[in-house]
């Protein structure tokens, strides 16, 4: 039977369970605490009638991307968010018998996107909570059509090592189709892989973005990705006709734009994620050094139990059971008011579960 996807636990369960007079903080999907960029809000709410069709070759949005980018119309590709793309990938280069090369622990859609097509996801543990890339080139066989790389790797937050990369880029046959998912990307403080860069040097390289994270536009369902022409124009063959909305392309739009709210969603998650380890530090609870807007926290009991510990107390994390990451949690970062309740519950709970 197929593995799927298991999903978080939602705000209405929460207040079941904490009690409906108890707030609730969730801090599970890796969602931008400050809302959404309001210049979004307005070109959506500022649309007119949508009884037509708009254009399925998306021209003007693509254009935008591409021009931000340095790439040209043709190396652009729009999805009903970035989700689509992968499963997208998948169905255009996977086929039964195929092996794809995914790290572990990592975004759980992979290998739903490959057990979809019938093909066998070889999994590759991290090494250090980093994702291994020489492994991951050991791990290729002759019948290993798609590779993925999650940058920085949700859920541990990591980012890939980038000394290693070109290495790795180079040594990876031509034939592979390399997904490369940057969808924390913008969130990343240190100098990373620039991978979108890479579409242009090795064919067959798909860079996957998204309007979901640091703009705030998770219910929009827009992501994008770049790669060469012809990838490209495979992966068009099979996309589903007018598969964004115009009003995920109108909110997009401003959204990329919106300089000043991605500034501030910034700013909040460097001060809260350097005030969160910091924290975690003096409870003795280990995370790795994050570049996303979460952590992989440890816990000294199970994720399952640490995970319903915080739900009583009103707060809604990711357990690292349901994510191939036992032992921590995946917290995302929230909003100053939001990650004092944290670890308030935190500090009363370490010392039970210590006890
Ligand atoms: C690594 C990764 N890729 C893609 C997505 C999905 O993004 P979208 O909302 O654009 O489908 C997520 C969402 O959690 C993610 O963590």
């Amino acid at each position: 039977m197929l593995e799927g996807y298991e999903r978080a636990t939602s705000v209405e369960e929460a207040r079941r369970r904490a009690g409906a007079q108890r707030r609730i903080v969730k801090l599970a999907s890796n969602e931008n605490p400050l809302g959404s960029s309001s210049r979004a809000l307005a070109a959506m709410r500022a649309l007119g009638d949508l009884n037509r069709y708009g254009d399925d070759a998306y021209l003007e949005m693509r254009e935008r991307l591409a021009l931000r980018h340095g790439l040209s119309i043709e190396n652009v590709v729009l999805g009903h968010g970035s989700n689509e793309i992968v499963k997208l990938a998948a169905e255009t280069f996977l086929y039964p018998g195929d092996e794809a090369v995914l790290a572990v622990p990592s975004f759980l859609l992979y290998r739903l996107a490959i057990s979809l097509r019938g093909a066998a996801a070889v999994e590759v543990p991290l090494r250090d909570g980093v994702t291994d890339l020489e492994a991951m080139l050991a791990a290729v066989t002759p019948k290993t059509t798609m590779l993925f790389v999650c940058d920085p790797n949700n859920p541990t937050g990591t980012a890939v090592e980038r000394e290693h990369w070109g290495a790795f880029v180079d040594a990876l046959p031509a034939g592979i189709v390399l997904v490369v998912d940057q969808a924390y990307r913008e969130y990343a403080s240190k100098e990373c892989v620039d991978a979108i860069a890479g579409v242009m040097q090795r064919p067959r390289t798909i860079v996957l973005r998204t309007t979901s994270k640091i703009y705030g536009l998770a219910a929009l369902r827009f992501g994008y990705g770049f790669a060469d022409r012809e990838t490209i124009a495979r992966l068009d063959r099979l996309r589903l006709p007018f598969n964004v909305a115009a009003p995920a392309l109108a909110g997009a739009a401003a959204a990329l734009d919106d300089e000043a709210f991605v500034r501030r969603s910034i700013q909040n998650n460097e001060t809260e994620k350097v005030r969160l380890a910091a924290a975690f530090g003096r409870l003795a609870l280990h995370a790795y050094p994050t570049q996303a807007n979460f952590h992989a926290l440890a816990v000294p009991v199970s994720a399952t139990r640490a995970h319903e510990d915080l739900l009583h107390e009103g707060i809604i994390v990711r357990s690292g059971d349901a994510l191939r990451m036992p032992g921590r949690l995946r917290v995302t970062i929230g909003a100053p008011d939001e990650n004092a309740l944290l670890l308030d519950a935190l500090e009363r709970l370490a010392a039970r579960w210590r006890a």
